[in-house]
Protein backbone atom coordinates (compact mmCIF):
# COMPACT_ATOMS: atom_id res chain seq x y z
CA UNK A 1 0.00 0.00 0.00
CA UNK A 2 1.31 3.59 -0.38
CA UNK A 3 0.47 5.32 3.21
CA UNK A 4 1.35 8.41 4.58
CA UNK A 5 1.54 9.42 8.38
CA UNK A 6 1.68 12.86 9.70
CA UNK A 7 2.73 12.88 13.17
CA UNK A 8 5.51 10.05 12.19
CA UNK A 9 8.22 11.92 13.81
CA UNK A 10 7.05 11.04 17.33
CA UNK A 11 4.73 8.90 19.53
CA UNK A 12 2.25 6.88 18.15
CA UNK A 13 2.61 8.34 14.80
CA UNK A 14 6.17 6.78 14.49
CA UNK A 15 5.62 3.78 15.73
CA UNK A 16 2.95 3.51 12.92
CA UNK A 17 5.21 4.39 10.14
CA UNK A 18 7.69 2.10 11.35
CA UNK A 19 5.33 -0.72 11.25
CA UNK A 20 4.11 -0.50 8.16
CA UNK A 21 7.15 0.60 6.80
CA UNK A 22 8.40 -3.00 8.24
CA UNK A 23 5.85 -4.91 6.75
CA UNK A 24 6.65 -3.59 3.44
CA UNK A 25 4.58 -0.96 2.20
CA UNK A 26 5.89 2.26 0.98
CA UNK A 27 5.74 5.00 3.67
CA UNK A 28 5.54 8.46 3.41
CA UNK A 29 6.82 10.02 7.09
CA UNK A 30 5.27 13.83 8.14
CA UNK A 31 6.79 15.69 10.73
CA UNK A 32 8.56 19.19 11.47
CA UNK A 33 11.46 17.97 13.35
CA UNK A 34 14.37 17.59 10.73
CA UNK A 35 16.41 15.19 13.05
CA UNK A 36 13.66 12.93 13.76
CA UNK A 37 12.68 12.99 9.56
CA UNK A 38 16.45 11.79 9.02
CA UNK A 39 16.51 9.27 11.50
CA UNK A 40 13.00 8.10 9.53
CA UNK A 41 15.17 8.62 6.02
CA UNK A 42 17.74 6.42 7.31
CA UNK A 43 15.71 3.42 7.29
CA UNK A 44 14.66 3.88 4.26
CA UNK A 45 10.84 5.89 4.83
CA UNK A 46 9.94 8.86 2.76
CA UNK A 47 10.01 11.85 4.71
CA UNK A 48 8.55 15.30 4.20
CA UNK A 49 8.92 18.47 7.06
CA UNK A 50 5.97 21.07 7.12
CA UNK A 51 4.09 22.82 9.38
CA UNK A 52 0.22 21.45 9.28
CA UNK A 53 -1.03 24.59 10.77
CA UNK A 54 0.45 26.03 7.65
CA UNK A 55 -2.46 25.84 5.16
CA UNK A 56 -0.83 26.99 2.19
CA UNK A 57 2.48 25.49 2.77
CA UNK A 58 0.87 22.11 3.80
CA UNK A 59 -1.16 22.38 0.30
CA UNK A 60 1.63 22.89 -1.76
CA UNK A 61 3.30 19.76 -0.04
CA UNK A 62 0.18 17.42 -0.63
CA UNK A 63 -0.04 18.19 -4.20
CA UNK A 64 3.19 16.64 -5.08
CA UNK A 65 1.68 13.25 -4.07
CA UNK A 66 0.30 11.37 -6.65
CA UNK A 67 -1.65 8.09 -4.97
CA UNK A 68 -2.14 7.21 -1.38
CA UNK A 69 -4.26 3.77 -0.15
CA UNK A 70 -4.10 4.94 3.30
CA UNK A 71 -3.79 8.68 5.38
CA UNK A 72 -3.19 8.43 9.18
CA UNK A 73 -3.60 11.59 10.41
CA UNK A 74 -1.73 11.29 13.74
CA UNK A 75 0.03 15.05 14.27
CA UNK A 76 -1.53 16.73 17.53
CA UNK A 77 -0.66 18.16 20.88
CA UNK A 78 -1.94 18.72 24.56
CA UNK A 79 -2.69 21.20 26.25
CA UNK A 80 -4.76 21.75 30.21
CA UNK A 81 -6.47 24.30 31.11
CA UNK A 82 -5.92 25.34 35.07
CA UNK A 83 -8.50 27.27 36.54
CA UNK A 84 -8.74 29.54 37.41
CA UNK A 85 -7.29 30.83 34.80
CA UNK A 86 -9.39 30.05 31.84
CA UNK A 87 -6.79 31.38 28.86
CA UNK A 88 -8.42 31.57 25.39
CA UNK A 89 -4.79 32.16 24.14
CA UNK A 90 -4.55 27.98 24.90
CA UNK A 91 -7.62 27.39 23.68
CA UNK A 92 -6.61 28.64 20.51
CA UNK A 93 -3.22 26.90 19.81
CA UNK A 94 -4.95 23.24 20.95
CA UNK A 95 -7.63 23.89 18.00
CA UNK A 96 -4.86 25.11 15.76
CA UNK A 97 -2.99 21.96 16.37
CA UNK A 98 -5.48 19.84 16.37
CA UNK A 99 -8.50 20.50 14.00
CA UNK A 100 -7.42 23.34 12.08
CA UNK A 101 -4.25 21.18 11.52
CA UNK A 102 -6.13 18.15 10.83
CA UNK A 103 -8.71 19.61 7.92
CA UNK A 104 -5.17 20.79 6.59
CA UNK A 105 -4.15 17.07 6.45
CA UNK A 106 -7.73 16.24 4.78
CA UNK A 107 -7.61 18.49 2.01
CA UNK A 108 -4.26 17.94 1.41
CA UNK A 109 -4.60 13.91 1.05
CA UNK A 110 -7.89 13.98 -0.59
CA UNK A 111 -7.21 14.40 -4.20
CA UNK A 112 -4.30 11.52 -3.90
CA UNK A 113 -6.80 8.91 -1.72
CA UNK A 114 -9.53 9.72 -4.20
CA UNK A 115 -6.87 7.88 -6.97
CA UNK A 116 -6.24 4.94 -4.33
CA UNK A 117 -7.36 1.24 -4.22
CA UNK A 118 -9.98 0.76 -1.49
CA UNK A 119 -8.50 4.13 0.24
CA UNK A 120 -8.96 4.95 3.85
CA UNK A 121 -8.52 7.74 5.77
CA UNK A 122 -7.56 7.86 9.25
CA UNK A 123 -8.09 10.27 11.74
CA UNK A 124 -6.48 10.03 15.86
CA UNK A 125 -9.00 11.81 17.94
CA UNK A 126 -8.97 10.88 21.86
CA UNK A 127 -10.75 9.44 24.10
CA UNK A 128 -11.00 12.25 26.02
CA UNK A 129 -13.88 12.99 23.61
CA UNK A 130 -16.41 10.55 25.28
CA UNK A 131 -16.62 12.86 28.71
CA UNK A 132 -16.31 16.07 30.07
CA UNK A 133 -12.96 15.66 32.01
CA UNK A 134 -10.98 17.78 34.88
CA UNK A 135 -8.71 20.45 32.46
CA UNK A 136 -9.51 18.95 29.44
CA UNK A 137 -11.95 22.06 28.15
CA UNK A 138 -9.45 22.55 25.30
CA UNK A 139 -7.84 19.38 24.41
CA UNK A 140 -11.20 17.55 24.19
CA UNK A 141 -13.20 19.78 22.86
CA UNK A 142 -10.80 19.79 20.06
CA UNK A 143 -11.26 16.43 19.92
CA UNK A 144 -15.01 16.10 20.43
CA UNK A 145 -14.36 18.51 16.69
CA UNK A 146 -12.07 15.86 15.39
CA UNK A 147 -14.54 12.88 16.18
CA UNK A 148 -17.56 15.07 14.24
CA UNK A 149 -15.28 16.49 11.78
CA UNK A 150 -14.56 12.28 10.70
CA UNK A 151 -18.14 11.46 11.40
CA UNK A 152 -19.50 13.31 9.02
CA UNK A 153 -16.62 13.32 6.56
CA UNK A 154 -17.56 9.08 6.53
CA UNK A 155 -21.09 9.72 5.44
CA UNK A 156 -20.28 12.37 2.56
CA UNK A 157 -17.01 10.41 1.37
CA UNK A 158 -18.80 6.90 1.09
CA UNK A 159 -20.30 7.41 -2.10
CA UNK A 160 -17.19 8.03 -3.77
CA UNK A 161 -15.61 4.33 -1.51
CA UNK A 162 -13.44 6.52 0.56
CA UNK A 163 -13.50 4.79 4.01
CA UNK A 164 -13.23 6.81 6.88
CA UNK A 165 -11.81 5.85 10.49
CA UNK A 166 -11.45 7.72 13.99
CA UNK A 167 -9.29 6.66 15.88
CA UNK A 168 -9.63 7.35 19.96
CA UNK A 169 -6.79 6.27 22.19
CA UNK A 170 -6.45 5.56 25.61
CA UNK A 171 -3.64 7.05 27.61
CA UNK A 172 -0.48 5.74 25.65
CA UNK A 173 3.11 6.48 26.16
CA UNK A 174 4.55 9.12 24.46
CA UNK A 175 6.40 12.46 24.94
CA UNK A 176 3.00 13.88 24.90
CA UNK A 177 2.08 12.21 28.00
CA UNK A 178 5.33 12.07 29.11
CA UNK A 179 4.17 15.66 30.18
CA UNK A 180 1.48 14.64 32.47
CA UNK A 181 1.53 15.60 36.30
CA UNK A 182 -1.39 12.72 37.10
CA UNK A 183 -2.16 9.04 37.01
CA UNK A 184 -2.98 7.68 33.49
CA UNK A 185 -4.96 4.56 34.35
CA UNK A 186 -4.05 1.53 31.59
CA UNK A 187 -1.43 3.45 30.13
CA UNK A 188 0.32 0.96 26.94
CA UNK A 189 3.09 1.56 24.43
CA UNK A 190 3.23 2.76 21.21
CA UNK A 191 3.95 -0.89 20.35
CA UNK A 192 0.61 -2.13 21.62
CA UNK A 193 -1.58 0.92 20.13
CA UNK A 194 -0.11 0.70 16.88
CA UNK A 195 -0.85 -2.99 17.23
CA UNK A 196 -4.65 -2.04 17.51
CA UNK A 197 -4.73 0.89 14.89
CA UNK A 198 -3.51 -1.26 12.43
CA UNK A 199 -5.83 -4.61 13.16
CA UNK A 200 -8.45 -1.70 13.40
CA UNK A 201 -7.75 -0.44 9.94
CA UNK A 202 -7.40 -3.91 8.15
CA UNK A 203 -10.54 -5.09 9.96
CA UNK A 204 -12.30 -1.97 7.84
CA UNK A 205 -13.61 -0.56 11.58
CA UNK A 206 -15.44 2.91 11.66
CA UNK A 207 -14.26 3.66 15.89
CA UNK A 208 -11.13 2.23 16.81
CA UNK A 209 -10.86 2.44 20.36
CA UNK A 210 -8.35 1.08 23.33
CA UNK A 211 -7.14 -0.33 25.63
CA UNK A 212 -10.48 -1.60 26.09
CA UNK A 213 -11.08 -2.05 29.51
CA UNK A 214 -10.24 2.14 29.89
CA UNK A 215 -12.52 3.07 26.28
CA UNK A 216 -15.25 0.61 27.60
CA UNK A 217 -15.25 2.29 31.64
CA UNK A 218 -15.69 5.68 29.21
CA UNK A 219 -18.22 5.05 27.67
CA UNK A 220 -20.28 3.42 30.07
CA UNK A 221 -19.74 6.52 32.17
CA UNK A 222 -20.26 8.65 29.40
CA UNK A 223 -23.80 6.99 29.46
CA UNK A 224 -24.66 8.66 32.91
CA UNK A 225 -26.98 11.57 33.14
CA UNK A 226 -24.25 14.55 33.58
CA UNK A 227 -25.59 15.27 37.21
CA UNK A 228 -24.30 11.73 38.21
CA UNK A 229 -20.84 12.12 35.95
CA UNK A 230 -20.11 15.63 37.97
CA UNK A 231 -19.66 15.09 41.41
CA UNK A 232 -17.23 11.74 40.05
CA UNK A 233 -15.46 14.26 37.81
CA UNK A 234 -15.11 16.92 40.62
CA UNK A 235 -13.67 13.79 42.85
CA UNK A 236 -11.06 13.25 40.22
CA UNK A 237 -9.92 16.40 39.68
CA UNK A 238 -9.53 17.16 43.14
CA UNK A 239 -7.58 14.26 44.27
N1 LIG B 1 -0.42 9.70 23.78
C1 LIG B 1 -1.68 9.57 24.17
O1 LIG B 1 -1.98 9.08 25.28
C2 LIG B 1 -2.80 9.99 23.28
C3 LIG B 1 -4.11 9.66 23.68
C4 LIG B 1 -5.18 10.04 22.88
C5 LIG B 1 -4.94 10.69 21.69
N2 LIG B 1 -3.66 11.00 21.32
C6 LIG B 1 -3.48 11.70 20.05
O2 LIG B 1 -2.59 10.96 19.24
C7 LIG B 1 -1.87 11.84 18.38
C8 LIG B 1 -0.39 11.57 18.54
O3 LIG B 1 -0.02 11.82 19.87
P1 LIG B 1 1.37 11.34 20.48
O4 LIG B 1 1.10 10.98 21.88
O5 LIG B 1 2.00 10.38 19.56
O6 LIG B 1 2.14 12.75 20.52
P2 LIG B 1 3.67 13.17 20.25
O7 LIG B 1 4.57 12.05 20.60
O8 LIG B 1 3.83 14.46 20.93
O9 LIG B 1 3.69 13.38 18.66
C9 LIG B 1 3.00 14.44 18.07
C10 LIG B 1 3.35 14.48 16.59
O10 LIG B 1 2.58 15.48 15.96
C11 LIG B 1 3.45 16.29 15.16
N3 LIG B 1 2.93 17.65 15.06
C12 LIG B 1 2.38 18.41 16.04
N4 LIG B 1 2.05 19.61 15.55
C13 LIG B 1 2.42 19.62 14.24
C14 LIG B 1 2.36 20.59 13.22
N5 LIG B 1 1.85 21.82 13.43
N6 LIG B 1 2.82 20.26 11.99
C15 LIG B 1 3.33 19.04 11.76
N7 LIG B 1 3.42 18.08 12.69
C16 LIG B 1 2.97 18.38 13.92
C17 LIG B 1 4.78 16.27 15.91
O11 LIG B 1 5.80 16.63 15.00
P3 LIG B 1 7.20 17.30 15.48
O12 LIG B 1 7.56 16.63 16.80
O13 LIG B 1 8.15 16.94 14.38
O14 LIG B 1 6.97 18.75 15.64
C18 LIG B 1 4.83 14.81 16.33
O15 LIG B 1 5.29 14.00 15.27
C19 LIG B 1 -2.28 13.26 18.79
O16 LIG B 1 -3.28 13.71 17.91
C20 LIG B 1 -2.84 13.07 20.20
O17 LIG B 1 -3.77 14.06 20.55
C21 LIG B 1 -2.59 10.66 22.09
Amino acid sequence: MNILVTGATSGIGRQLALDYHAAGHSVWALGRSADALAELAQQGLHTGQLDLEDREESLAWFAGIEKLDLAILSAGNCEYIDLPAFDSALVARVMRANVESLAHSIEGVLPALRKGNNPHLVGIGSSAAYLPLPRAEAYGASKAAVAYMLDTLRIGLAAEGVRVSHVAPGFVKTPLTDRNDFPMPCLVTVEQASRAIRKGIAAGKMEIHFPRRFTATMKLLSLLPRSVWLPLARKMAKS
